[in-house]
């Protein structure tokens, strides 16, 4: 996680001493896009186009600003950014080094936010709250963590390192690191690290209890009436070889007739 700043200055104690300086940081945030967007060409290029690095920039100094105490300033610049970027970054969200957000239309991310060091966010993501009551409300991603376009993230936990967040994902439970997260609600279908403990029991877990198509798990009612179709069709299958036994019996005797029949009348 970031040395910069930490959640503490947004409860109003004292910042974290940060040895990274402002310009710093702002160059990480350039250079890191040659990095994570292959359609990237040069630096002129990304200060000028894209708005998830114009984003970013503004929420530097809004950052900067709110921890200084100036939060109606913080709050209007904040605005204005998402004016000209269709991005909507909470200037007391904390954000960590080399932060990407790819074309950015859409993204919300929210005042107790906190964000590692190299993680990407696509359009469309939502970094949200689910309760009102003020405090801790939104999430905590680790380092390097990549969220889909779409995906919503929605509560006070913790969404570990080297996690992958599906696009159009809704997360709404803690992730272990090393996780890939897909669907509504948001279930584990990958581990980084198949020997990590804990997302491989999250993993069996989610797969446990996941219902395919929204059909639900089996009842005793329901395995009664499967028991009680296999009776009868058991039955069924009875009378069935039955009923073969006589038409066999009958059409033997009608073929024996018909061949006495005409052996009577070629005399033979
Ligand atoms: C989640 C993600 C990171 C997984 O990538 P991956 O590790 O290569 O995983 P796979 O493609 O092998 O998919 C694993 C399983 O999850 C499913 N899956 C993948 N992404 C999914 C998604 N977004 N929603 C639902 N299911 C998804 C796959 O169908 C597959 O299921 P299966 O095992 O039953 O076949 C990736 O699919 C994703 O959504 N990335 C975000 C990309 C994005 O937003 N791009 C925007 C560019 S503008």
């Amino acid at each position: 996680m970031t040395d910069a700043i930490s959640y503490q200055a947004i409860q109003g104690k004292k910042a974290t001493a940060s040895s990274i300086v402002m310009w710093k940081l702002i160059k990480e945030d350039v250079n890191c896009v040659f990095d994570r967007d292959p359609a990237s060409r040069n630096s002129l290029e990304i200060l000028t186009t894209y708005p998830g690095v114009h984003a970013i920039l503004a929420h530097r100094i809004n950052h900067w600003l709110w921890n200084k105490g100036l939060k109606w300033l913080a709050r209007f610049l904040s605005n204005v950014s998402r004016w000209l970027t269709a991005i909507d970054i909470h200037p007391g969200a904390t954000i960590g080094r080399r932060f990407f957000i790819d074309h950015g239309l859409g993204v919300v991310i929210g005042e107790t936010t906190e964000i590692g060091d190299d993680v990407t966010l696509y359009q469309g993501v939502t970094l949200g709250g689910r309760k009102m009551k003020p405090g801790k409300r939104h999430p905590t991603l680790g380092d390097n963590v990549i969220v889909g376009a779409g995906a919503k993230i929605l509560g006070p936990f913790r969404v570990g390192s080297n996690c992958r967040i599906g696009s159009n994902a809704v997360v709404l439970n803690e992730v272990p690191d090393g996780a890939t997260v897909v669907g509504i609600p948001g279930k584990i279908v990958a581990c980084q690290d198949p020997s990590d403990a804990d997302c491989k029991r999250r993993f069996e877990a989610d797969r446990e209890a996941f219902d395919s198509y929204a059909v639900d798990a089996p009842t005793e009612a329901h395995k009664d009436e499967v028991e009680q179709l296999r009776h009868e069709l058991a039955q069924l299958q009875a009378r069935l070889s039955e009923f073969e036994k006589v038409v066999t019996k009958h059409d033997a005797a009608f073929s024996a007739g018909e061949s006495g029949k005409a052996s009577l009348k070629t005399g033979s």
